[in-house]
Parts: C-alpha cells; structure tokens; sequence
C-alpha cells in the first residue's frame, strides 16, 4: 500500500532535483467544499510529487469559488479546510508554495489584460459556461469568464507545467491560445503551460460510476467521516451480472477506485478474482474499504494535530501570499509594459 507521503520531508533533495528539469508547476483547486477522491488522484498527488521536482506554486481558488458559493462564513471556512487538507496530505511549504488566490490581486489585473485579446466565441465553447446554459440555467459574467482568470492564475507564475484532472484540460488549452495571442501582439510576454494529467487517474468515477464530481453528488471525501465512508463505499453502483461470471476489471469503476489505493500486488490479485469469477461485489467493497481508510490514515492523523493549531495554517499562507505576489508582480509589470501601459508600481 501507498500512502500520502509526511509534510516537511528533506528539503535539500528538493534543491538538487531542482536544477536540470527547470519545471514550474502551478495549480488551483477551487473551495467549494471538502476534498474528494477525484481530487486526490487527479490532482492533489500530482501536487504532493511535483514539489520534488521544480519550484511549485499552488492556491486555493477562492475567487472561481465566488461563482457558487454565496455565503461568506462559507466560504471562509472552506478555504481553511482546504489549506489543512492539502498539507495534511503532504504538500509542504517549505518545498512548495500555497496561498489564497485572493490574496494575490495582481491575477485579477493580469485577468483584464488577458480579457481584451479574448475572443467571445473561444469562452462560448468553454464546457463549464455551455453545460449550464444547456440546462437553461442562468449564468453570470463570472462563469463566463472563469477561464480567462484561470488563465492569469497560470501566467502571472511563468509556470510551464499544471498538474490537473481531464476536465480542466480544456482551459489550460486555452490559457495557451491566450499567452499566444497576446505575445504574438506584444512580444515574448508570457510562458506557454501545459496540462499534466495522470492516465489512470484523469477521470476519477464517483460511486454511480460517472466522473466523481459535487455537481452530480456522487462524490467519497478524502477525510471522510468513518461511519460515512463504508455507508458511501457499500452504496457504490455495480452491475447486475451473475456473481459465477468471471468480469473484465479494466471496465469496472470499483476496480478503477480500488486500483488507486492499493498496491500493485493488490491490484493484480484482485484484477485475477474478477477474472476467475465467482465472487460478490461486496467482497470488494469490503476491500476497498479496508485500502481507503489505510491509504489516509496517516494524513488523517496530521490534520488532527494541524487542526489543533491554526496559526500554523495562517503563517503558511501569509507566508505563501507574499511569495505569490513578488513573482506575480514581476510577469504584471512585464506584461503591463508591453501593451503599453507604465510599468508597474514604483513607475507610477
Ligand atoms: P476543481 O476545484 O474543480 O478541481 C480541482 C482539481 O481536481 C481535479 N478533479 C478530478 N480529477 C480526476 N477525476 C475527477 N473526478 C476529478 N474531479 C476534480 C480537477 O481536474 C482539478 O485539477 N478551474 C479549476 C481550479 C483552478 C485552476 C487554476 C487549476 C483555478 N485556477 C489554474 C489549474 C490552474 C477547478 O475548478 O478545479
């Protein structure tokens, strides 16, 4: 079994990896809620591995979050449980940068300079912005352009690599068509990112077996409570085949689910009962019970004690913020000069 590595691991490993790959990662997760399993494999451990491998920068996207969530109190709390969530899972701020997309003003400048080279046809054909107003929900500015802010998050950092799941694809695509346009009219402003996505991971199911999302409730928290957690992982939607008829593993979401949580030994053990047959799905639900609570059980641990002490989250952050700032600024400021607005702060 894997786990979610510890915070603060060895930081002078982190220095020597550093140097020949010159990776920049950046990524966002929006507070909208608590963490699920489709955020953890698709993207949160792609966070927790890159911060060995270059100089990364990752925020809580409370501005994007502002599009659904109305409630102040809300809110605020839910980037809290955000920021213990993900270094109780081993992001680590010495390694890695974390802070509040808020807290970096200069994205929401860089945002209105993105929007006026911004073609309304390229954000009408966005998914998020097109799947509501297909249902005939009534959409805002905010949802519109989401994406164009999505862009400004990945440029204000130079960052060239941003670890997501499938579904943010997309929008990394057109953070690049953007940073194209814009230096193709103003010169080498910005750096050109690419998504990271992990195969077995892009598109994490849900316990119906659709992709595991809030929107379609359908959701396993990573710190689920432990009562909640066997209820959900034992309500998980199977098919209705005979239990003597051997199964194709590589087609069943309880598998795939299990397959990210177990070991690779494991794995291949329980890919050979599905092929041999004669077993009942709660045999394996009862498996992937067992993986899921031993998989977290030493984050779960770490956010109890991080809980207990919440000036640390708060330094983190602060700390995180002012980092985010020097270097948005820098990319502001360049790109302020080049469509010919003064330079920066100190030019004013
Ligand atoms: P968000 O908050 O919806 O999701 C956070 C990350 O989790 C991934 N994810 C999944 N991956 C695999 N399977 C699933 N079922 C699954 N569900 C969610 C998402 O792909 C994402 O990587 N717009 C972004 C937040 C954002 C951002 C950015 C990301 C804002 N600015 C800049 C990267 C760079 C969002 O709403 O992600």
């Amino acid at each position: 079994m894997t786990s979610p590595e510890p915070a603060n691991a060895n930081a002078s490993d982190a220095a020597a990896a550093k140097e020949p790959t010159q990776l920049r990662v950046l990524s966002g997760i929006q507070p909208t809620g608590r963490f699920h399993w489709g955020n953890y494999f698709g993207a949160i451990r792609q966070y927790i591995d890159l911060q060995h491998a270059g100089d990364a920068y990752y925020f809580i996207a409370d501005l994007h979050a502002l599009t659904t969530v109305r409630e102040p109190e809300v809110l605020r709390s839910f980037v809290r449980e955000a920021a213990l969530d993900l270094v109780a899972l081993g992001l680590d701020p010495k390694r890695a940068t974390l802070f509040v997309q808020s807290d970096v003003p200069e994205v929401t400048e860089l945002t209105w300079l993105l929007l006026t080279v911004t073609p309304m046809g390229l954000l009408e054909r966005c998914h998020a912005y097109k799947e509501k107003k297909a249902k005939g929900l009534p959409a805002d500015a905010g949802l519109f352009t989401y994406p164009v802010l999505m862009a400004a998050d990945i440029l204000a950092y130079d960052a060239n690599t941003v670890p997501v799941g499938d579904d943010q694809v997309q929008h990394v695509e057109v953070c690049r068509d953007l940073a194209g346009t814009f230096n193709h009219l103003y010169g080498e402003v910005f750096t050109l990112p690419k998504a990271r996505v992990i195969e077995t991971a892009a598109r994490v199911p849900g316990t119906d077996g659709q992709k595991m999302s809030k929107s379609y409730d359908n959701t396993i928290q990573v710190f689920e409570e432990p009562g909640k957690l066997k209820k959900k992982v034992m309500r998980i939607t199977t098919d209705s085949r005979p239990m003597e008829a051997p199964k194709d593993p590589e087609t069943d979401h309880l598998f795939e689910l299990y397959r990210l949580m177990a070991s690779a030994e494991e794995t291949a053990a329980m890919a050979e009962t599905y092929r041999r047959g004669g077993f009942g799905y709660g045999e394996i639900k009862k498996a992937l019970h067992a993986a899921a609570e031993q998989f977290f059980a030493e984050a779960r641990t770490r956010r109890e004690a991080l809980a207990a002490d919440p000036a640390t989250i708060d330094g983190i952050l602060e700390e995180g913020a002012a980092r985010a700032r020097e270097q948005a600024t820098r990319v502001l400021d360049r790109a302020r000069a080049a469509c010919g607005l003064s330079r920066g702060r100190g030019d004013r």
